[in-house]
Parts: structure tokens; sequence; C-alpha cells
């Protein structure tokens, strides 16, 4: 994690990395994307299941966006947050067409959802522990008042439960302009966002009718946060067998004492 991506990160609770993704990167992923969504549903590898503009499992369809798990861009911020110490648990491609969010998606983050107790944003040796983060990397561009992402950026750190109301009085009929406090994050083709999951975030309405939402939506942890609901994988059989073998070790959970062989390494290639 360079010094710039530390101050952004901790000032703000997320991240737009800009042009991560080469233009072969970039080409292979959205490629592989047309191609899930040119399958029949009934025809998807096993495992991965559509619903509402956005495939479970996705990032398992192809090994280009299996592959963007471990990117060198992101991969050292993975490390960080975690202390060296990932879980990848979850992995899901969106394609939302102009159908889709036509409503609000409602603010929330993880501190309201499950509890101020079940997430850890600190700093310590100059470092940015994190044990809840999430990493969407983009194959089409966004535009200013397209819609999509929308961050209170600071909240990760907030002190003080957000007022009900205070943003959106009435999701059904939203204001034309943004409350000043908030940022609409506007991601183009081949950028990545990190982003908190202590960040307040949610969706604004989706404007162009010609143009789609089309991102993966990564999850990490901490390798010792065991949110497995008895399960060890975090996926089904059938997806975890066509893992590679780094893919698989990136999700496991582990003690907290262990290192990973992956994380090992500042380089990791999926194979
Ligand atoms: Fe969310």
């Amino acid at each position: 994690m360079t010094p710039k991506q530390r101050y952004l990160f901790d000032l703000t609770g997320y991240i737009h990395l800009k042009n991560v993704l080469s233009d072969e990167e970039l080409q292979n992923a959205q490629d592989a994307v047309e191609r899930c969504v040119q399958t029949p549903q009934d025809e998807l590898p096993p495992g991965i299941s559509y619903g509402g503009g956005g495939y479970s499992n996705g990032f398992s369809f192809d090994k280009s966006l299996e592959a963007l798990t471990l990117h060198p861009k992101t991969w050292p911020i993975v490390k960080e947050l975690t202390d060296n110490k990932p879980r990848f648990n979850r992995g899901s491609l969106v394609a939302k067409g102009p159908e889709h969010d036509q409503v609000i998606g409602k603010l929330h983050c993880a501190r309201e959802d499950c509890g101020w107790q079940t997430r850890r944003y600190d700093v310590r040796d100059g470092q940015v522990h994190c044990n809840d983060f999430v990493v969407f990397f983009y194959f089409a561009d966004v535009h200013p008042g397209d819609g999509g992402l929308v961050v209170l950026p600071g909240s990760h750190k907030a002190n003080f439960e957000r007022p009900e109301g205070i943003f959106f009085p009435d999701p059904e009929d939203p204001p034309d302009e943004l409350h000043p406090a908030l940022v609409n994050v506007t991601a183009r083709a081949g950028d990545a966002i990190v982003l908190s999951e202590l960040l307040t975030h949610g969706v604004l309405i989706w404007k162009p009718k010609e143009r789609y939402r089309r991102f993966l939506i990564l999850r990490y942890k901490t390798q010792f946060f065991q949110d497995t609901r008895g399960h060890r994988d975090p996926f089904p059989p059938e997806v975890m067998e066509r893992l590679s073998p780094e893919t698989r070790e990136l999700s496991q959970p582990a003690s907290y004492t262990h290192i990973k062989d992956i994380a090992k390494s500042e380089h990791v290639r999926v194979t």
C-alpha cells in the first residue's frame, strides 16, 4: 500500500484506483462477462446462479475474473489491511441493465447491519487494519450523473448513529442534488475501488438507458474472521473444485498465527 493510498483510505474509508487493469486484462474480463450474460441461466457453470442483475459466485465463471482476486495492484492492499492474513469469501458479478436499480439502494454499513462489535478498523504501527472490506473491479464506465455507487466518506470512523432519513428523507422521491457529505463514485472500466464495509454506502438510481453497470464484487476478511455458517469452504464444492490452488488457499479460514503460502509473496499468479 503506498503512503498516498494509506492516507486516503484512512481519511475517507475507501480508495479509487484508476487504470488498475491492463488493456488485455480488461478486454479478457469484458469478454468473459459478455459470455456469462449471453449464457442461458440453466446452462451457467455449476454453482453460479443469477438473480436481479447479479451472478452469485460469478468470479468463478472465467479465469480472467478469478485472477482478479489476487491482482498485483490490489494484492498489496489486501495484504496490508488484513496484516498479511487475508481470506477471500465472496465474489459476485454484477451485470445490470437499465431495468435494475430504479429505486435507491438503501444506505448501510456492516456496523448497522451486523452490530458495531463485529467489525474492526484501526491504525497501529503506521499500518491500517480492517477485518472486512470489498474490492470492486469495473468493466464499464460510470459517468457523473449516471448513478451507481454512493459513499459517505469518513463514516467508517463515525462515532454517532446516522439519523434516519438525513440524506434521503423520501427514498421514493430522491432529491436531484446529493447531500454535500455524500460522494457518487464514478469509476471507469479498468478501475478498482477498495472500500471498508464500515463505510456507509448505497446505490443511486441508474439513469442511462443504453449503458449497463458491469463490475465484480470481491469480499475479503481476515482469515480468522469466522463467518462460515458452519462451512469451512466459502463456496459450494462445484465452485471450489474449478478454482486454482492459489484462490482456494486464499478462500480458506486459518488461525491468526498462520501465514498462507500466497501471503509470502508480493505477486501471485493464478494458475
Ligand atoms: Fe453493501
